[in-house]
């Protein structure tokens, strides 16, 4: 049975200050709702330990938005998995669009995060997802198949046992445009079955899937109850308290 998730990837936002206040809110309204959902928060680095701190509360895990692809060593301005692990970090957001689109962040290197998170004990919430130009010619599966081989179908399956997915397409990250719930479902059967070609069903049907792009409280309800969408990647929604609780509360009544 899987348990749904919802994480929240704060981005790029925040001053200290306001994180310090988003967090201190967040365990107050999470400690009154308890959500029965798992609910993650990715803040930006410098602001980890400050909800790493909290962590045995046991209200929320606490992930990172991304890792180096390397061990560690003379790589000026990067962040390292096994630093992560000894802060108390449990999740990275491996492969998000925003990495892919302005880091060019490719498949050999979002391999080698993989890699990375799994050898230090990260739970990588990797993210896949088309443009729109690449749903509109159709070719929205063919990248989804893709990313999810290139990304992750090296991985035995012990490996691929411990990675979530994020189905985000492109065209709704931000946008206010979400895909349907249709959509959203049809694409989370389709990577069940790639899963299933290259592991087996079983594999297949304990794999977490989430979805991401424009989730928020009006929406969220429709999605989860989709068969086969076990949670949420929050971007823009998880900034608001209210909006966040709502979310997670949604998840959690399925
Ligand atoms: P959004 O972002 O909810 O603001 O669309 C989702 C994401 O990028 O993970």
């Amino acid at each position: 049975m899987r348990r749904k998730i919802v994480a929240g990837n704060w981005k790029m936002n925040l001053s200290f200050t306001d994180a310090e206040d988003l967090i201190n809110d967040l365990l107050d309204t999470l400690d009154e709702e308890k959500p029965t959902a798992e609910v993650i928060i990715c803040p930006p680095y410098p602001y980890l330990e400050l909800a790493t701190d909290y962590m045995e509360e046991n209200l929320f895990k606490v992930g990172a938005q991304n890792i180096s692809s390397f061990g560690a060593g003379a790589y000026t301005g990067e962040v390292s998995a096994s630093m992560l692990k000894s802060m108390d970090v449990t999740h990275c957001i491996i492969g998000h669009s925003e990495r892919r689109k302005y880091f060019n962040e490719d498949d050999k290197m979002l391999t080698a995060k993989v890699n990375q998170a799994l050898a230090h004990q990260l739970t990588p919430i990797f993210c896949v997802g088309e443009s729109l130009p690449e749903r509109e010619a159709g070719k929205d599966k063919e990248v989804v198949r893709r990313q999810v081989r290139h990304g992750l179908f090296h991985l035995d399956t012990v490996e691929f046992a411990r990675v979530v997915i994020a189905y985000e397409p492109v065209w709704a990250i931000g946008t206010g445009m979400t895909a349907t719930p249709e959509q959203a479902k049809d694409m989370h059967a389709y990577i069940r079955t790639l899963i299933a070609e290259r592991y087996d069903e079983k594999v297949a049907e304990e794999t977490m899937i989430l979805y991401g792009g424009s989730c928020n409280s009006e929406n969220a309800a429709d999605l989860f109850s989709q068969e086969g969408i076990d949670g949420g990647l929050i971007g823009g929604a998880s900034l608001k308290v209210d909006e966040f609780i709502s979310i997670c509360k949604q998840a959690s009544a399925k």
